[in-house]
């Protein structure tokens, strides 16, 4: 009988050598230990022998038992190292004497302005939004006065992905989801709705110093019973002298949106001459700076909103030119450009 044993023994120590996952273990294990496995197996043969066999016999069994049990469980902890060293050597090599870098890096110029601007709208009562660069045509075009082969849509050529979509071409395409998100309390409470919203532009553009296929704006609006175009240059006006720091005189003219009405170019007086006139400034005192009107009554409604009862402001401002301006960043490709040389400059401003 002690053959059998040791035959086992062998067919076991083999199988063994074999395994080298956990399952492959478990399932030897079953094979071998479990209530209908080969070792217990043996024991159906116990009762043909003479008691003093069975006695030697058993040992030998409950010997095998141990030494299968123990031979496991060592495989086990071998298995388990090779796989922490396997995932180990995955890992990039890490030394834990490399000085760290203290270099931090830095806010980006356009960052700074979006959350300087953001402080101080906020602290006018400006809910500030997040809104996707992804929109519809709907959202970007038709909820803005602007249908389907409207000529002013040709200013606006963006990037249209194949389910129709497009990537936003301005801030404004939010406004039909800010006019939904906020009429009701508008409507039950008389709460006004202000909100700015900033965001990522995309424009199917020729690049050059001055334009890019890809920027930043600020849109603001206001709604709210008697809201007027003063409302509007109050806001813009105390905005942009805390943003320069300084007095900022501001002057609208005409200017042509679909989606509002009156519309007008807002300039400010010239950052470098103060409105003397200079090179800067083309000798004229003014920069242009961002365009803005009161929102169309068809841009209302298609928000939800009553024009007979409520009016509003809307203005989109460049906040890469406000960056470009405030920093006298002179070629707006640098500010997409990613080098740390000319971003790493404006690190103490925060
Ligand atoms: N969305 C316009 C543009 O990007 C700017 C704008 C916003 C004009 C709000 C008027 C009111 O050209």
């Amino acid at each position: 009988m002690s053959e059998k044993t040791a035959s086992l023994r062998e067919s076991f120590i083999s199988a063994l050598a074999t395994a080298d996952t956990m399952e492959a273990l478990e399932a030897i294990r079953v094979e071998y230990l479990g209530k209908k496995g080969l070792v217990t197996d043996l024991l159906k043969d116990m009762k043909n022998l003479s008691p003093e066999d069975k006695k030697t016999f058993g040992q030998a069994v409950n010997v095998l038992k141990e030494e299968v049990t123990e031979m496991i469980a060592a495989k086990r902890e071998e298995i388990k190292k090779a796989e922490i060293e396997r995932e180990n050597s995955l890992m990039p090599e890490f030394d834990i004497s490399t000085p760290a870098n203290l270099d931090r890096g830095s806010y980006h110029p356009i960052t700074l302005v979006q959350r300087q601007c953001e402080e101080i709208f906020k602290s006018m009562g400006f809910a500030v939004e997040d809104y996707s660069e992804i929109v519809t045509d709907y959202e970007c075009f038709e909820a803005l006065n602007i249908p389907k082969n409207h000529p002013a849509r040709d200013m606006q050529d963006t990037y249209y992905l194949s389910n129709g979509q497009l990537l936003k071409s301005h801030t404004s395409a939010a406004q039909n989801a800010i006019y939904k998100k906020y009429k009701d309390a508008l409507i039950r409470e008389g709460k006004p709705i202000k909100a700015i919203f900033p965001g990522r532009c995309f424009r199917n553009e020729a690049t050059d110093a001055c334009h890019e296929n890809t920027f930043f704006q600020m849109e603001g609006v206001m709604v709210d019973k008697n809201i007027s175009i003063s409302n509007l240059i109050f806001f813009m006006k105390t905005m942009l002298s805390e943003v320069f720091q300084k007095d900022i005189k501001v002057r609208l003219r005409p200017g042509f949106f679909p989606f509002v009405e009156p519309g007008f170019e807002l300039d400010i007086s010239c950052l470098i001459c103060g409105g003397e006139g200079c090179a800067s400034c083309k000798h004229s005192g003014w920069l242009e700076l961002c365009p803005c009107g009161m929102i169309h009554p068809e841009v209302l409604k298609a928000g939800g909103i009553d024009p007979e009862e409520y009016t509003g402001f809307a203005f989109g401002l460049g906040l890469t030119r406000l960056a470009m301006m405030k920093y006298g960043v002179k070629d707006i490709r640098d500010l997409n450009s990613g080098s740390l040389k000319v971003l790493s400059q404006f690190t103490d401003d925060k």
